[in-house]
């Protein structure tokens, strides 16, 4: 099968196009054909093996010391089951699925665990669509329905509004009756705006820290804000939930705990079937979209990983993986 690869850490450049051994599905597994995948921050940070901080030598220990153990990238999948393992009972072959594995997206043909987070792609959905939700929309569901428990009436700052989980934050923080503030830059107001924001801060002119007492929430999905500098903003008992961390996020934990003030909430997601179900079933009901920012033939894959990494997108990133009229870097 033809896949994308990197077999060193590295640019952009570093992933090539190869053929593979196409996977055999074992016991309790679905060999999927994949039609369209995404590119995200996981896949250019665990190309890149840009690991912060300390957790640099976690991460290289999980994905390869001296080199990556699992040279196909992307997490986000759409396709068709085309083959189950015999003790498969929950799907069968000719449905269409997407969902979020440990990678191998970037291939035609991707081998995931039955109970992993995998759902049936609903007919009303396409697998471009489809591939844009997991990533984005589980992380920014769990972070604030599970983490930060949001609760109607309340209000929250999104920090980076626009990217790959915070234009799903800020659909699901309205979803959930919450007022929106969002972070993104002027180019990104407009945009920001038509997901649900009540108001957008251009982080270019005004300081997201300047409001005072304001905040229940601020869930900073870029990494532009840190604990002590929003402490004013955020009202006593609020919560500052950063989804990258490193030591000094881990030390601001024993700061929040010294000072009594606003909370600090340090998580990592765990993926789940029943989360794409609820994030479906907000499809459904029209309270979210998928965000699509550029599509690209998997051929162009390097482009894709190095627009991601500009850290500029909006939304999901889209590789078309099989379908036969896979448009070239259209936005
Ligand atoms: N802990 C976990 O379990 C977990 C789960 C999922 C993800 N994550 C992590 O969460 C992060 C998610 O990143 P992402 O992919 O969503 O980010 P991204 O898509 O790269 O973010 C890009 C967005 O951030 C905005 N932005 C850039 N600089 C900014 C600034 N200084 N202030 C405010 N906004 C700014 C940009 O807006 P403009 O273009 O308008 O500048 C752009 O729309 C990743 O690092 C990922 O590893 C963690």
């Amino acid at each position: 099968m033809k896949a994308a690869i990197y077999t060193q850490y590295g640019p952009a450049d570093t992933v090539r196009i190869a053929q593979l051994p196409t996977p055999a599905p074992g016991p309790e597994e679905v060999l999927v054909r994949v039609r369209a995948s995404s590119v995200t921050t996981a896949d250019w940070r665990l190309r890149a093996s840009a690991f912060p901080g300390l957790l640099w030598l976690p991460g290289r220990l999980i994905t390869g010391l001296f080199a990556p153990r699992n040279p196909v990238l992307g997490m986000d999948f759409a396709g068709e089951v085309v083959a189950t393992g015999h003790a498969v009972t929950r799907f069968r072959p000719s449905q269409r699925v997407f969902g979020f594995s440990g990678g191998g997206g970037h291939g035609e043909y991707l081998t995931v665990s039955q109970d992993a987070a995998i759902a049936v792609t609903p007919d009303a959905l396409s697998d471009t669509d489809a591939a844009a939700l997991p990533w984005g929309g589980l992380a920014a569901l769990v972070f604030l329905r599970d983490v930060a428990h949001l609760r109607a009436g309340q209000h929250v700052l999104i920090v980076g509004a626009s990217g790959g989980v915070g234009a799903y934050a800020v659909q699901i923080a309205k979803a959930l009756g919450a007022t929106v503030t969002g972070v993104a830059s002027a180019a990104n107001a407009d945009f920001v705006r038509g997901l649900g924001a009540d108001r957008v801060i251009d982080y270019r002119r005004e300081s997201p820290a300047a409001a005072v007492d304001a905040y229940d929430l601020v869930f900073d999905t870029v990494g532009a804000t840190r604990y002590p500098q929003m402490l004013r903003a955020l009202k006593r008992k609020g919560l500052f939930l950063p989804l990258n961390f490193g030591g000094r996020e881990l030390w601001h934990i024993l700061l929040a705990r010294l000072i009594r003030g606003p909370r600090l909430a340090l998580h990592v997601n765990a993926d789940k079937a029943e989360d794409l179900q609820v994030l479906l079933d907000l499809v459904a009901a029209g309270k979210l979209r998928p965000v699509i920012d550029r599509r690209f033939a998997l051929d162009d894959i390097r482009a894709a990983h190095a627009h991601v990494e500009t850290r500029h997108r909006r939304g999901a990133v889209i590789v078309d993986v099989a379908l036969e009229d896979a448009p070239r870097m259209c936005a």
